[in-house]
């Protein structure tokens, strides 16, 4: 008998309950005997005294590829190597708990962890595999920003609620010869926005790779308002910014959580066109957390059902230190330190900016 520990890591996104389902039918359709455990809020459950693991078995996982979030819970505030920790005068801190985790892990007789997750969580597990963990990585992230894999599981996902949300809002625009300026998630890369960009038909379209001229987003906006005859629909980044400028955002407030909470760009830019003296009214639709809810499409649960399997299938292989990765339609093993050298942001002769900017939206840059 062999036992597997799995753990979801950071933000959630739709298909990790799919994931979950996947190596767990793997296994149980394997001719050894493998028992799968789910370590609750990442490996904070695990860490815990008495720890908290639920057994995943066939009838733990049946439907869930269907719905959104994580049946074993997730967090942002579990990175072993920063954990937070209350200080006798209640201040926070972090303390490094990467070899009291592995030793527990370890103890509890698991002879592999499968880690889902992001560039985060993924750095995390390359640290627990170079100290001598048995580990294997799978993608996630509505972010699509792990340059490994073409794709991440979640992100098409999220790609089509932004593009209903944004086609909802081009009737409106259009009704009112408004400008709607649609904001949308994404962190540094501006995967989201730019693939809503061409989905949706969005007139401007903002993301973190090209900062924009203020007045060149004022001009393509009057241009196309044509003095109250139409009307304009924009796509933002909650990482875009203006050249020489900043992202808008917050100080995360949990110790161990090093991400700027970005967020607001959108009404930045709504409040400086107003008082830039833009004629059209303008409105501004911040998608939020929305983009990471809900059921996964058939793209993303197929995808990440197949990187489930696979997962499942490296653990057997002994292929430890690797993640899971899309490669040319193909699933393959890339190690944990390739998968986490490069943040994947929107190269500037990537063919979808090519696409964009053919198709005539304005990126201001
Ligand atoms: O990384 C996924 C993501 O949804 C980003 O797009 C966003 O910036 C961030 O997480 C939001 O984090 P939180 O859920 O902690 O507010």
């Amino acid at each position: 008998m062999k036992k597997i520990l799995v753990s979801t890591g950071g933000g959630d996104c739709p298909g990790l309950n799919a994931v979950i389902r996947g190596i767990v039918k793997a296994s149980q359709h394997d001719k050894e005997e493998y028992e799968v455990w789910g370590s609750i809020e990442a490996f904070n459950g695990i860490l815990e005294v008495p720890a908290r693991l639920v057994r995943l078995d066939n009838a733990a996982v049946a439907g869930i590829h269907v719905k959104g979030g994580t049946i074993i819970r997730t967090t942002n505030r579990g990175n072993p190597l920063k954990f937070p920790t209350q200080q006798e005068d209640g201040s926070w801190t972090t303390i490094d708990r990467t070899q009291e985790l592995i030793d527990k892990i370890k103890a509890a007789g698991f002879d592999a962890v499968i880690s889902i997750g992001g560039d985060g969580s993924q750095k995390i597990s390359k640290a627990l595999f170079d100290n001598g963990l048995n580990v294997i990585g799978v993608p996630k992230t509505i972010d699509n920003d792990l340059s490994a894999t073409d794709y991440t599981f979640g992100f098409n996902t999220a790609v089509q609620i932004t593009t209903d949300s944004f086609d909802k809002l081009v009737t409106t625009a259009e009704s009112h010869n408004r400008v709607m300026i649609m904001e949308v998630m994404g962190r540094d890369a501006g995967w989201i926005a730019l693939h809503t960009a061409i989905a949706g038909g969005a007139e401007i379209c903002l993301i973190p790779e090209l900062p924009y001229h203020f007045n060149k987003v004022v001009d393509a906006i009057n241009e196309r308002y044509n003095g109250g005859t139409g009307f304009v629909n924009v796509v933002i980044a909650e990482g875009a910014k203006a050249i020489n400028g900043t992202v808008t955002g917050k100080a995360a407030k949990d110790a161990g959580d090093d991400h700027i909470k970005l967020g607001g760009v959108g009404n930045l830019l709504r409040a400086q066109l107003e008082s830039s003296g833009v004629e059209a009214q303008i409105r501004t639709t911040i998608l939020g957390h929305t983009q990471r809810g809900g059921t996964p499409i058939a793209f993303d649960r197929i995808l990440a059902s197949a990187m489930g399997t696979r997962a499942f299938e490296m653990v057997k292989n002994q292929e430890f230190g690797k993640m899971v990765a899309l490669r040319n339609n193909d699933l393959i093993a890339v190690s944990l330190a390739e998968a986490t050298d490069t943040y994947n942001t929107v190269s500037l002769d990537h063919y979808l900016l090519k696409t964009a900017r053919s198709l005539g939206t304005a990126f201001c840059d």
